[in-house]
């Protein structure tokens, strides 16, 4: 069901979120989630495709009712693994969703030997930095003037 469509900011069954190994068909809703955030070329379905097909084991979309809400992309650098979004649709954001599907998917990551999570972000992106910080990710750099814009990205590490 189109990402778009969603009105609603709970289940309206009271059904339990699912995460499941995301497949091509996903990239244009998982492209929906982030759209008012993540505006740079790299969260495009071109850029989203790519990563799905080179890392299939490493890509998740939580579903709610059936539609999806949520999403996390890994790049495979083994034993590390490079974040490249988590993603929750505005409606479902601030219920916990975003950490379920970072912790549940850990332990995949985990299970899979990943040893070492790397992510980088916008400092501009305010809800992501202290997402990061609130969930557990250490700051180990910045690099001034890293994104289209001009802003500083922060890079992040967190131990599984
Ligand atoms: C970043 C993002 C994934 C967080 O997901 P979420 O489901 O809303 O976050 P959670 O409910 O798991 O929040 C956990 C904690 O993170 C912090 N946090 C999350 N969003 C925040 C915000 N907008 N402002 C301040 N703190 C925030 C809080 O400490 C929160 O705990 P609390 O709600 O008990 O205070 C979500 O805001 C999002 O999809 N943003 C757009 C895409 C994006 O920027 N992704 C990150 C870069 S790839």
């Amino acid at each position: 069901m189109a990402t778009s469509a969603i009105t609603s900011t709970k289940s309206s069954t009271g059904a339990k979120p699912v995460i499941r190994q995301s497949k091509p068909s996903d990239v244009k809703h998982v492209v929906a989630l982030g759209k008012d955030t993540l505006k740079e070329r790299w969260f495009s379905p071109m850029v989203l495709h790519s990563v799905l097909k080179w890392n299939p084991k490493t890509c998740w979309v939580l579903e709610l009712d059936g539609w999806i809400i949520g999403a996390r992309f890994v790049f495979d650098d083994k034993p590390r693994a490079w974040g490249w979004g988590v993603v929750i649709h505005p409606n479902f954001r601030r219920q916990g969703y975003g950490r379920m599907l970072f912790e549940e998917t850990n332990k995949k990551l985990k299970k899979l030997g990943y040893r070492i999570l790397l992510s980088e972000q916008n400092v501009k992106n305010r809800a992501s930095v202290e997402w990061h910080e609130k969930v557990g990710f250490r700051k180990i750099a910045e690099i001034p003037k890293f994104h289209d814009g001009g802003e500083t990205a922060a890079l992040y590490c967190y131990q599984l």
